[in-house]
């Protein structure tokens, strides 16, 4: 294995996504669709919602092949792994169906030709972060997933890519959705714990780069961007200069949001727990890349910038900016 080139065969290969009509889904299956890859979307059979059949028609529109069907049907998995020559399966199924990603793992492991699987993760690196429940026990799912896709021997790589580049609301699960507050500020804390804002466009494009690269093999890929490291209050700043005023700032205590994690409907409450991980206990700021599994993003591609917060921000229409 080369250490330093992208592999050629996994490059061309033929891509699998499932969970394309989800948040983090969407912008992995436009940046395999932007790189020249052949894209297969697998998509759930069931009537899509008005939003969802938008979607998957502007998926088609760039050249994306829909294959109807539902990962937990574990023979009907193997026979679209085999029949479309699949080398690539990206999955970003959300938080409430990670175990179905078993099945997903079975059929792989029969068929054995995938030459690289990247499970539904996409956020911390879950053998690391301790966050409380009930992000714990999703977290415990998506362990599941690893320890089974390393005793199947199937060649993989975890994206660590941190938070969407967005106001991080500590009760939405896809922020990114939303415009940061023309109100208040909700501030963590003493708002000083620092995180990474990655936007939704370069964990596509990144993942994408990663599936293609020899380095990246068996591999927990790390997206630590320096410039993109905010703590909360220097986040509302950013906002602040956007909207051309300043908005109060009230604090969430650590109580606050350990009483919403048990308290708020999942996966409200599970966002609630990480929020806390992230800005009470620093979860994506207290550890080195200092295993042999660890790579950083930014270390394989130094010359390909990540977007700025501000950037980012600046997509976020505002009325009364
Ligand atoms: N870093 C971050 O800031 C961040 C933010 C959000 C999520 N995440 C992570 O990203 C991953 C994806 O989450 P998300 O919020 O993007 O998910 P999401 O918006 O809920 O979308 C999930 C997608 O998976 C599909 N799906 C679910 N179960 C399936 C199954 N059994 N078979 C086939 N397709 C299935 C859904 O299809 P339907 O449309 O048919 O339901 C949908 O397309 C998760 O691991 C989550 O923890 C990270």
């Amino acid at each position: 294995m080369t250490t330093t080139a992208a592999s050629s065969d996994v490059a061309t290969g033929r891509t699998l996504i499932i969970g394309s009509t989800g948040f983090i889904g969407r912008f992995v299956a436009e940046a395999s669709l932007a790189s020249g890859r052949l894209t297969y979307l697998l998509v759930r059979p069931d009537p899509p919602t008005p939003p969802k059949a938008k979607t998957i028609r502007t998926l088609q529109d760039k050249g994306a092949i829909i294959i109807p069907g539902m990962i937990k049907e574990q023979d009907f998995m193997e026979n679209v792994l085999k029949e479309h020559k699949i080398d690539v399966v990206i999955s970003a199924i959300g938080g409430e169906s990670i175990l179905d990603q078993l099945f997903l793992v079975a059929a792989i492991k029969a068929v054995g030709t995938v030459k690289r699987f990247l499970p539904s993760e996409f956020g911390h690196d879950i053998d690391r972060a301790d966050p409380v429940e009930p992000a714990l026990s999703m977290y415990n799912k998506k362990r599941k997933i690893r320890r089974s896709i390393e005793e199947a021997g199937i060649p993989y790589t975890y994206i660590c890519c941190n938070s969407i580049a967005a106001w991080p609301y500590h009760d939405n699960t896809h922020p990114a959705d939303v415009l940061p507050p023309l109100d208040r500020f909700h501030i963590y804390g003493d708002g000083n714990v620092k995180a990474y804002f990655v936007a939704g466009t370069d964990i596509g494009k990144f993942t994408i780069r990663s599936v293609e690269d020899d380095r990246t093999l068996n591999k927990s890929v790390h997206f630590k961007p320096a410039a993109n490291l905010f703590n909360m209050n220097e986040l509302a700043s950013v906002w602040e200069k956007k909207i051309g005023r300043t908005l109060p700032r009230i604090t969430i205590t650590e109580d606050d949001l350990l009483a919403a994690a048990k308290e708020m409907p999942f996966p409200q409450s599970a966002v609630a727990a990480i929020t806390h991980d992230i800005f009470i206990k620093g979860c994506q700021i207290n550890f080195s890349l200092d295993k042999p599994s660890d790579v950083d993003v930014s270390s394989l591609y130094p010359d390909t910038p990540f977007r700025s917060i501000d950037e980012c921000f600046n997509d976020f229409s505002c009325s009364d900016s």
